[in-house]
């Protein structure tokens, strides 16, 4: 028997308990890890508060993410006692997912983990930073240069945007950090590598469809008016990667900022990310975040603390990356 967060319905709201579940219970897979930490991010709050429609079958343990060691393989590519990473897949929404102390899953679903990482560093970086090291490679894919001008981050203080200011500094661009927390969080941001912090407020209400130009790219984690609003303001060939939803789904723009200034908008997907792609980025990662990144940006937490910290996060209130430690 283990431990596992585990989420039932109950009429319409969704119930996390702590419960003591055995492995035989574990869907399907050819891998059994003994998981060792997982993370929360973004969906994984929407998940747990059942504030988002991510689970459709109950029960079901939530953990979009999680690093841990092989138990079992029946998959030549994976041996017993292999350290591994897991992002995505629907895994935590579809697939009992990582918020238990022991997963099963596709070995197509994992990643070998890097030699130079720990379970620790890799879910300090977890889907949040694996979707902002495709959202920084998105903007130089698509030609923006630390020499072209200034970088907006939206939702800086959150997984992605931190994880993307940091990124984005190491790489010597200049990184204007969005966020509806200058005060409590501005000095942080700015020791992150944020050459200055914006207000949220003032990329908030409706703007006009082409203002002057002032972003050479951006990283989005909210969308809606912001997005919307940062269009408007991009420099000619200016490039934005998009990822995120925290501020609405909605898109209330014109066509004015593409067909005059030439900008390019660029989804980013982490979830069905091809597992290639998945390897260059964990390199990446592991290449340029500091030590300090994990000593500044991180909060670690246990399988208890999970439904508290998940109301936190859909409420815009989690600041950096949390940890869950198994
Ligand atoms: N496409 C993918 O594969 C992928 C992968 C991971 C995450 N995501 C998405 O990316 C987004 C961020 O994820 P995350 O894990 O970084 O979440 P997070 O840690 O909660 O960060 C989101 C940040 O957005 C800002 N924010 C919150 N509510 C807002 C609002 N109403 N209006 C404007 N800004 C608001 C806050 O930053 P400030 O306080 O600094 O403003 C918050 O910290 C989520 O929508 C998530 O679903 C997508």
């Amino acid at each position: 028997m283990f431990n596992a967060l585990v989420l039932n319905q109950d009429g319409k709201a969704t119930v996390a308990a702590v419960s003591q579940i055995d492995a035989s219970q574990l869907p399907a897979g050819e891998v059994l890890v003994a998981v060792d930490r997982s993370s929360l991010n973004y969906k994984d709050g929407l998940a747990v508060t059942g504030k988002g429609k991510i689970i459709r079958n109950f029960p079901m343990v939530p953990g979009i993410d999680f690093a841990g060691t092989v138990l079992e393989s029946a998959d030549p590519r994976f041996q017993v006692g292999q350290a591994v990473i897991l992002t995505g897949w629907g895994v935590g929404e579809r697939h009992w997912g990582g918020m238990a102390e022991q997963a099963r899953v596709k070995a197509d679903w994992l990643v070998s983990m890097p030699h130079n990482c720990t379970a620790d560093k890799a879910m300090a970086i977890g889907t949040a930073g694996l979707t902002a090291m495709l959202c920084v490679q998105a903007l130089i894919d698509g030609g923006v240069k630390p020499e072209d001008g200034e970088v907006l981050i939206s939702g800086a203080s959150g997984g992605v945007g931190s994880v993307a200011v940091t990124l984005l500094a190491q790489l010597g661009y200049n990184v204007v950090a969005l966020t509806g927390r200058s005060d409590s969080n501005g000095a942080w941001l700015q020791s992150l590598g944020a050459t200055s912090v914006m207000e949220r407020s003032e990329l908030e209400g409706e703007g006009r469809p082409l203002e002057k130009g002032r972003w050479a790219g951006m990283i989005d984690t909210v969308g809606d008016q912001i997005l919307a609003n940062a269009l408007a303001q991009m420099n000619y060939n200016g490039v934005v990667a998009a990822c995120g939803l925290a501020g609405g789904f909605a898109l209330p723009t014109t066509v004015m900022p593409f067909i005059l200034r030439n900008v390019r908008l660029q989804g980013v997907d982490s979830v069905m990310c091809p597992v290639p792609v998945r390897e260059r980025a964990w390199e990446q990662l592991l290449q340029l975040l500091p030590a300090s990144f994990f000593e500044q940006a991180t909060t670690t937490i246990s399988l208890e603390q999970v439904p508290e910290y998940a109301e936190a996060i859909t409420n815009g209130q989690v600041t950096g990356r949390v940890i869950i430690k198994l």
